[in-house]
């Protein structure tokens, strides 16, 4: 039930809570299977205490999808430089019933952007296992793929993968695998709203023009879907990083960044760092971050970031997990890594339920309003809307306005809603077009 709405505008069509999900699980063990048994064409589990070859997780992610068409799909984005897919993996209920429902939010979580840094790709898989293997015995997770649309690129990178060696923690070279394959760092490839060069860029071609085969791919993906709430997996240091990365000044180390949406992001990086056991002691890997999360140019200013871009031009927010202090961490740290993690990452799924969503349409045709934006009193960032009329706004627990706001649609009244940690709020708007269709009746001379 929803009792902290207050409505100061009659256009409320209907109002539904849900309550955010409070996952994950209490402690399973799951059967470490001895590494010469995994077969990716049948096997749900993926090994606990291997990495798999490039070729094993296609197999296994196709394999997935063939075996569960209900609830798994995958998709390649498009081809790496040498070739290589970057395939998806999409996982919910929606997919058996052929389209995502309405509302329902989209969340998508990215591993290995770093070539050299996998324990997050390998934790993505397992992810992807445990879902499979959990939805109808644990009601949490069958309600969660019930009610988001969760997607998993574990490799943006494969072709730094491939280079890459098993206990090397550090290196940063071509040689390490940390690049893309003409060398290119794709963690600085994207548009980036603080580099002059890129300030102009409008357009999607515009945006793409020039950069790594993976980079586009991921631009377009972000820019062609409504995701919600993103995640992106590297190594190196065992924290939270959220936007921005990026800032005006020339300052290396020590500016704080801040973006609009700064208590949201510490909000859902606290989130993840407090459940994970080394992330909140905050002086895991030597390196001292007060409660494990910090703002990125606050840690080290870097332009052409994936999280920047995500929340300058899309609705999505990214937050960058830093998951290990050793970034091809030895294999037998992963049993060790998914107990750290599965916590933290299915409740970050889960955050993708926090805030406010709802349906923006015109209030005489009922029909829905697409780029209409949704704008919070005190934060200069908007959501807009899709072309089903949704909005889906992510807020830290407090009470805010909000109200919509449509080209050629007199803005709606201010709102007042009150989040909390418990429900997400639906709060729909019908906007009153500004050139209304006016029937007059015709004169008659008989
Ligand atoms: C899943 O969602 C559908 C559509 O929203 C709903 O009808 C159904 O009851 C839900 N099933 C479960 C198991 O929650
Ligand atoms: C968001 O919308 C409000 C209301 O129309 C507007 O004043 C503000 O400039 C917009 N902010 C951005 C970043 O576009
Ligand atoms: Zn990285």
């Amino acid at each position: 039930m929803i009792v902290n709405v207050i409505w100061t505008s009659l256009l409320v069509l209907s109002t539904l809570t849900l309550a955010v999900l409070s996952l994950p699980t209490t402690s399973i063990t799951e059967e470490v299977k001895n590494k010469d048994d995994f077969n990716p064409e049948m096997d749900d589990d993926v090994p606990a205490d291997r990495y798999l070859t490039h070729e094993e997780m296609i197999t296994w992610l196709n394999s997935i999808a063939r075996r569960y068409p209900k609830k798994a799909k995958t998709f390649s984005i498009g081809k790496s430089e040498e070739g290589r897919d970057l395939l998806v993996l999409e996982l919910s209920h929606s997919v058996g019933r052929g389209e995502r429902d309405l509302l329902m939010p989209m969340v998508k979580l990215i591993g290995n952007i770093h070539g050299n840094e996998v324990v997050g790709r390998q934790l993505l898989l397992r992810t992807i296992s445990h879902l499979i293997q959990k939805d109808s015995v644990d009601p949490r997770v069958t309600r969660l793929l019930n009610t988001t649309d969760i997607f998993f690129l574990p490799s943006m990178n494969p072709d730094g993968f491939v280079k890459a060696r098993e206990g090397d923690c550090w290196s940063g070279g071509p040689e390490g695998g940390r690049l893309n394959a003409k060398n290119i760092d794709l963690n600085r490839d994207f548009p980036d709203q603080f580099k002059p060069e890129d300030k102009l860029l409008r357009s999607q071609s515009e945006l793409l023009q020039g950069r790594a085969a993976e980079t586009q791919a991921v631009i377009r993906w972000i820019k062609n879907n409504p995701f919600v709430l993103s995640a992106s997996l590297h190594g190196g240091a065992v924290v939270a990083s959220y936007p921005y990365d990026g800032s005006d000044t020339d300052q290396l180390q020590g500016y704080y960044s801040a973006s609009p949406d700064d208590r949201v992001f510490r909000k859902l990086s606290q989130d993840y760092a407090d459940r994970h056991p080394l992330m909140k002691k905050a002086d895991t890997c030597g390196v001292g971050f007060p409660d494990g999360i910090t703002n990125g140019a606050r840690w080290y200013d870097l332009k052409g970031g994936m999280q920047d871009f995500n929340y300058v031009h899309s609705n999505a927010f990214e937050v960058t997990l830093e998951l290990s202090c050793c970034k091809y961490a030895p294999a037998a740290d992963l049993p060790a890594e998914w107990e750290y993690n599965r916590k933290p990452l299915l409740n970050y799924i889960a955050s993708t339920h926090r805030g406010v969503r709802g349906l923006i349409i015109d209030k005489d045709t009922k029909r829905p309003i697409r780029d209409a934006y949704v704008h919070v009193s005190g934060i200069d960032k908007n959501i807009t809307s899709t072309e089903r009329g949704e909005y889906w706004r992510l807020l830290s627990p407090g009470r805010y306005t909000i109200q919509s706001f449509a080209e050629g649609y007199i803005p709606s009244a201010s709102r007042s809603i009150s989040i909390t940690d418990i429900y997400t709020e639906q709060v729909n708007f019908e906007l009153e077009s500004k050139f209304p269709r006016k029937t007059i009746s015709r004169l008659v001379c008989n």
